[in-house]
């Protein structure tokens, strides 16, 4: 593992759980939240691994549905928030720092559920966490893990030609969608802003990686697809026109076989 990506995160821990309100940003709740709910199906009693947790939203959502939830991130820091957070909401959920590269707290193969939401599009190790989850999962468990979509990544090289604003949501409106250098696999970072609009202390890593980088992967260490989704905004908000015309999130949900 990368230390400076576990560095990253240490240090624009409490900027990101800043963005995380309850459920999540606008995005979250708006699109990516739903889907990952209906992938997921009841949870009740079900032994699920979140990792990568953030500051732990799914976590205690999942928790609260009667998950006996596990969850694991490589920031010290935002383990810590999410164990002060589900303190608060007496919610129970056991919270770990560890590595989706290599899951060093869990031996046996224990789960039926690993949830991995927007981290693996975060990490250099996509097969070894593939690798992981899989043997760390129960046979015939469930694999669900989202990523920001790779065709049309919104601030990659690929991005919107923008207009004017719209007047009501302020929102700028996206004229036309370049789609550039989508076969490129490579690490680009990005400056993460907060809600006040002021930049997150480090860059974050991504990795861009193809849609068939992803669905390869899954089979080559030992996952069947059961559906690819590509999830549109829940309500009709304006403000998220553009996820209307193209997708925002992808989301996996396969079976060990
Ligand atoms: C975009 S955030 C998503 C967090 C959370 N799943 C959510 O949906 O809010 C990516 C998370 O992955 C974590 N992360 C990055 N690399 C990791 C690794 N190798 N192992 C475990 N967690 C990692 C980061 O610390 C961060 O919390």
């Amino acid at each position: 593992m990368d230390d400076k990506i576990r560095e990253q995160w240490e240090n624009n821990a409490d900027a990101f759980a800043g963005l995380i309100d309850g459920m999540g940003t606008p995005h979250h709740r708006e699109i990516l939240n739903p889907c990952v709910e209906r992938l997921l199906g009841d949870v009740k009693g079900k032994k699920l691994l979140d990792a990568g947790c953030g500051e732990g939203y799914l976590a205690r959502h999942y928790a609260k549905r009667g998950a006996i939830v596990t969850a694991i991130d490589v920031s010290k820091r935002l383990i810590e928030t999410s164990q002060q957070l589900s303190k608060k909401d007496a919610i129970k959920v056991d919270f770990r720092v560890d590595n989706v590269c290599y899951i060093e707290s869990v031996h046996n193969p224990e789960f039926d559920i690993v949830l991995s939401n927007l981290v693996l599009l975060n990490v250099p190790c996509l097969e070894d966490a593939l690798k992981e989850f899989h043997r760390v999962l129960k046979n015939g468990g469930i694999l669900v893990f989202s990523i920001v979509h790779p065709a049309f990544n919104f601030y990659g090289p690929g991005a919107w030609q923008m207009g004017g604003r719209d007047p009501k949501t302020h929102r700028r409106e996206g004229v036309y969608f370049k789609v550039d250098r989508y076969f490129e696999e490579r690490e680009y970072e990005r400056f993460w802003k907060t809600k006040a609009g002021d930049t997150f202390p480090k860059p974050i890593s991504f990795f861009h990686r193809t849609l068939s980088t992803y669905l390869n992967s899954l089979s080559g260490t030992g996952f069947q697809l059961i559906e690819f989704a590509e999830p549109q905004p829940v309500g009709d908000d304006a403000f998220f026109d553009r996820e209307r015309r193209v997708p925002f999130f992808a989301v996996f949900k396969a079976v060990k076989k």
